[in-house]
């Protein structure tokens, strides 16, 4: 791993899954955090456990990025080096039913923050993307020169987004950005402290098998077992979430030395699992059996999606080491630990 340049990192939604485990590993990296997160979908408890697992003091501004005057605010009295941008919607089927909201919410803030680093010559920015972007007819193992489009607003945010990013770098050539597609991402720190907490009822298949697991939830249903894969259920590239975070740091290291004004990496594993297997690992982690109804597809879905990684391992020297035995180990501790989520606020 080259040497960490330290910087003054801003993490937008820094209080929601993936952006919590990734302030941790910056903080280990020797990175300053500032978090800015308007609790649309996480809890500020959660960064009182980030300051525990720290032992930092973490800067927080609790605002929405929409919000020019606060954004503005935020960097004209902070000096900022770089911005790790998480904070957005992501729910697939909540987009498909509220579009306006997710275009208005994950462009709108977008604009803001990056208007606002233009002004304060920030120009340092890791984005979260999505494996998403991809589409659903895009062959496996997929690389990031496959052609991008969407099936549903949310995706099409991220699609919209990537391209406003790479104009904006276009513009600005000393600007270094990393757009970041991320798989499934699951798992927990292995505290056990940190993890997701679906607002809901789970949309996605890691959370629901732990909320049966615990007890919330009576049953897994499996969406279909006539796809055409090994065991007929659905195959997913699921990565480690303390691995994604990892990715995170290695990719704004990278940003401190490369001629790229835009930098496109796949961060997954490179394997497929399915359904079934999941759902067999996640047994294996609590101890028992789990009760399963196999029902009809989910509409959407695709039977497989899963990376090809060797990019990310070329040019960033990551690569995620973490098994699907270690992300249900994790997930089963936090969800344990922590069976109806963080406590509200
Ligand atoms: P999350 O919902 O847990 O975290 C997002 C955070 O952003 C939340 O804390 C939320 O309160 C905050 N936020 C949302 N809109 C905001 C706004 N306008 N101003 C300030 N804060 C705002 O989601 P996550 O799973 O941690 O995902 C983080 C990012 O990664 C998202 O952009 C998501 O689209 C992307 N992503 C997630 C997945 C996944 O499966 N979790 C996969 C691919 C990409
Ligand atoms: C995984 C597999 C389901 C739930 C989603 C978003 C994607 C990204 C990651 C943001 C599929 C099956 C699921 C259940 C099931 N998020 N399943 N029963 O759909 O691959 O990706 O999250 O960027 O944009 O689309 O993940 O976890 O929802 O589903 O059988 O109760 O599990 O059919 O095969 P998905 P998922």
């Amino acid at each position: 791993m080259p040497t960490v340049t330290a910087m003054r990192v801003l993490v937008s939604g820094g209080a929601g899954y993936i952006g919590s485990h990734t302030v941790v590993q910056l903080v280990a990296a020797g990175h300053d955090v500032v978090v800015v997160d308007n609790f649309a979908n996480s809890n500020p408890t959660v960064v009182n456990r980030l300051e525990a697992l720290t032992g930092q003091h973490l800067p927080l501004h609790a605002f929405d990025l929409r919000d020019v005057d606060k954004t503005e605010h935020l960097f004209a009295h902070d000096r900022i080096d770089a911005v790790v941008h998480f904070a957005g919607f992501k729910a697939v089927g909540e987009s498909v039913e509220l579009p306006l909201e997710y275009y208005e919410n994950n462009l709108g803030a977008t604009f803001s923050l990056v208007r606002a680093m233009q002004r304060h010559n920030v120009d340092k920015l890791v984005f979260s993307s999505s494996a998403t972007v991809y589409g659903a007819e895009a062959p496996v193992p997929m690389t990031e020169a496959l052609p991008t489009s969407a099936t549903n607003p949310y995706g099409w945010t991220k699609v919209m987004i990537e391209q406003v990013l790479r104009d904006v770098a276009a513009a600005r050539p000393s600007w270094r950005i990393a757009l970041l597609r991320y798989f499934n991402p699951v798992g927990a720190h292995p505290s056990g402290t940190i993890g997701e907490d679906p607002a809901d009822i789970p949309n996605n298949l890691m959370p629901y098998i732990a909320q049966v697991a615990v007890g919330r939830r009576d049953k897994l249903r499996v969406f279909g077992n006539d796809y055409d894969t090994p065991d007929g259920t659905g195959v997913r590239d699921y990565i480690h979430v303390e691995d994604l975070a990892a990715g995170h740091v290695a990719a704004l290291a990278k940003l401190t030395t490369t001629d790229a004004s835009v930098s496109t990496w796949n961060l997954g594993t490179g394997h497929g699992t399915s359904v079934m297997d999941l759902l067999h690992a996640f047994e294996r982690a609590v101890g028992h059996e789990l009760p399963y109804e196999v029902v009809g597809r989910r509409a959407g879905d695709i039977a497989a999606s899963y990376a090809d990684p060797s990019l990310a391992q070329k040019e960033l020297g990551w690569k995620a080491v973490r098994t699907i035995d270690d992300m249900c180990v994790d997930t089963w501790r936090w969800q344990r630990q922590n069976p109806d989520g963080y406590p509200s606020a």
